[in-house]
């Protein structure tokens, strides 16, 4: 069977699935093995199937789908369902994402990015002065928007996967029935974070006991789980489920039945763009890492004379990342939403002349003043605030996955906040994410990451928040090359575009691209240079840039990029030393 006619049989199931929803036919029937489509059987062109990952126990459910024959898609889907089990303060089945894919030579991008409840509105966050309510949109019921993941699982698995649905979950039922041993990293985090849900949700009582050393079994998700797996991806949105989740929301009038029911995943066009050779295939709005990171990489180009002999993380090279940042965040503030109702001048922002004459204004010598960065395609009403003092945490978790018949699986998902708004669905064991908090709750008030939105990001029911994250696949000559992605809300793509210089521009060897220097600017607040605890920005490098006029500050949380670089037919996956990720070779 080609490709073709396997996304053809792949639609009519879909439709198959969707009739038998509206038809109310039994779930079972839609998540009966048989009814599933098989991927073709591919040649190899890698020596290696290979994977970078958040955590061992993701590492090892790939592996073992990798040992039954399954290819990138089919592991892709396992390590969301393991990292949900095993990875609790970012994997989830409680939140969303965006997924993109290479298969068999063709680029591919699904979002599975959470929605807001018909119950949102524009309003919801203010109080009746106006002013934000502080927290309201980070803590508690209704800072979730309506869970993509599982849509987003089994529409992949369903065009693409080459092993049943069931063979994919097993692992994370494994680890949620058996349980699995708490690394220390686990409950540093746990600790950090459960003071923010003291009094105001079941957080503890669900996952106080991850201490590390310890097994930590989770029965209720291991239930959930099973009912996936016997019944098909629909059952979280229309089955037992989805009861659970609703009865969870009921008493703040907020996640209901009929949300759950219309939540897709939608299939859309990744942004392609050339660069250096190299095809880079990423995340198109919501998201904003994509348009984010090809005009990152598209000034620095158009400024290559300026870039010539200045070294990586000097004084100089910061400086005029950083102004190019200045830009790409001006514009970002402005022109990005949900495409689904907002009109995205995608092309018009990546547009080759556009960048040439937004590098152009790029001053060399000293930061360009932040009231006089404007959005670059007219319409100014980009609010303005004075001073953010952005309140940065290490959200969200990436992995890269490439199989040996060259497909690839780059995924970025994430519940926002570490264990998102911190309650537990009830009966079901699973966190609701708070990724109402990406919305501008109020244009020009920033959100968790110290960034400003403006209309374009409003609130509206069904409407999905503006992300950063960018998962993000190089192809050369329609092989692959690279496939890559990191969490770290606003802080995603800046840090992608440094590890894609680092190794294309500076020619450094994957884990020293990784383990470098990163460090973040976002126009407000103004002059800000971030760096991480991992790498800080200290003595005469700090000196120098205070003296252009920066002001530096330590974000609270390190990054976590996961690649793999294909050299030749040779993966060579790489996972970042600031976590506790892994980085494996398959044979
Ligand atoms: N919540 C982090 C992001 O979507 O970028």
């Amino acid at each position: 069977m080609r490709l073709d006619d396997t996304c053809r049989w792949s639609r009519a199931m879909l439709s198959i699935v969707a009739n038998a929803v509206a038809l109310s036919l039994p779930l079972s029937f839609v998540g009966n093995e048989a009814a599933f489509a098989r991927a073709p059987v591919q040649t190899p062109v890698l020596t290696a199937s290979a994977i970078a990952v958040a955590d061992k126990y993701s590492a090892d459910a790939a592996q073992q789908i990798f040992n039954e024959g399954g290819n990138a898609i089919d592991a892709a889907v396992a390590i969301a369902f393991t990292l949900a089990v095993t990875y609790p303060e970012a994997g989830n089945l409680g939140g969303g994402g965006f997924m993109t894919l290479y298969v068999e030579g063709k680029p591919y991008f699904v979002d599975y990015r959470e929605r807001a409840p018909a119950a949102a509105s524009r309003t919801m966050y203010l109080d009746g002065k106006g002013k934000v309510v502080s927290g309201m949109s980070l803590v508690g019921e209704k800072a979730a928007g309506v869970p993509g993941t599982v849509d987003g699982m089994w529409q992949v698995h369903h065009r693409f996967g080459r092993l049943t649905w069931k063979q994919v979950l097993t692992p994370a039922i494994q680890y949620a029935r058996q349980g699995f041993e708490v690394e220390p990293q686990l409950q540093q985090v746990r600790e950090a974070e459960e003071k923010h849900y003291e009094g105001k949700t079941n957080f503890s009582r669900y996952f106080g006991a991850l201490k590390a050393g310890t097994t930590f079994k989770q029965s209720e998700l291991a239930q959930t789980l099973q009912r996936i797996a016997d019944h098909g991806g629909r059952e979280f949105y229309t089955g037992r489920i989805a009861e659970l989740i609703a009865a969870q929301t009921r008493g703040s009038k907020w996640i209901t039945r009929h949300d759950l029911q219309q939540y897709r995943a939608v299939w859309r066009q990744p942004i392609i763009a050339n660069w250096h050779g190299y095809q880079v295939i990423t995340a198109p709005p919501p998201s904003s890492g994509g348009i984010g990171l090809i005009q990152l990489l598209k000034m620095k180009e158009n400024l290559r004379s300026r870039f010539a002999d200045v070294p990586l993380n000097s004084p100089q090279y910061i400086h005029l990342v950083a102004e190019i940042e200045k830009r790409v965040f001006a514009d970002r503030a402005q022109y990005l939403g949900d495409p689904d109702y907002y009109k995205v001048p995608v092309a018009q922002l990546i547009d080759e002349p556009y960048l040439a004459k937004r590098a152009a204004e790029v001053n060399p010598k000293a930061p360009s003043d932040t009231r006089s960065v404007q959005p670059g395609l007219g319409m100014v009403t980009a609010q303005r605030v004075s001073r953010v003092t952005a309140n940065e945490r290490a959200e969200t978790t990436h992995y890269s996955v490439v199989d040996k018949w060259g497909n690839a699986v780059s995924n970025t998902y994430t519940i926002n906040g570490y264990f998102g708004s911190g309650v537990v669905v009830e009966g079901a064991g699973f966190l609701l994410n708070n990724e109402m908090d990406d919305f501008s709750s109020k244009p020009g008030v920033p959100n968790l990451y110290g960034v400003v939105g403006s209309d374009a990001n409003a609130i509206e029911p069904g409407k999905r928040p503006l992300s950063s994250m960018t998962p993000t696949i190089l192809t050369r000559n329609g092989k692959l090359a690279l496939v890559v992605g990191t969490p770290g809300g606003s802080r995603i793509f800046t840090s992608v575009f440094q590890v894609i210089t680092d190794l294309y521009d500076f020619k450094m060897p994957a884990n020293e691209a990784i383990a470098a220097m990163r460090f973040h600017h976002q126009l407000l607040p103004p002059n800000t240079i971030f760096w991480e605890p991992y790498r800080p920005i200290e003595g005469e490098l700090a000196q120098q840039l205070q003296t252009l006029g920066y002001t530096l500050e330590r974000q609270a949380f390190n990054g976590d990029v996961q690649l793999v670089k294909i050299n030749g037919d040779t993966p060579e996956p790489v996972t970042d030393p600031r976590k506790r990720g892994v980085a494996r070779v398959i044979r």
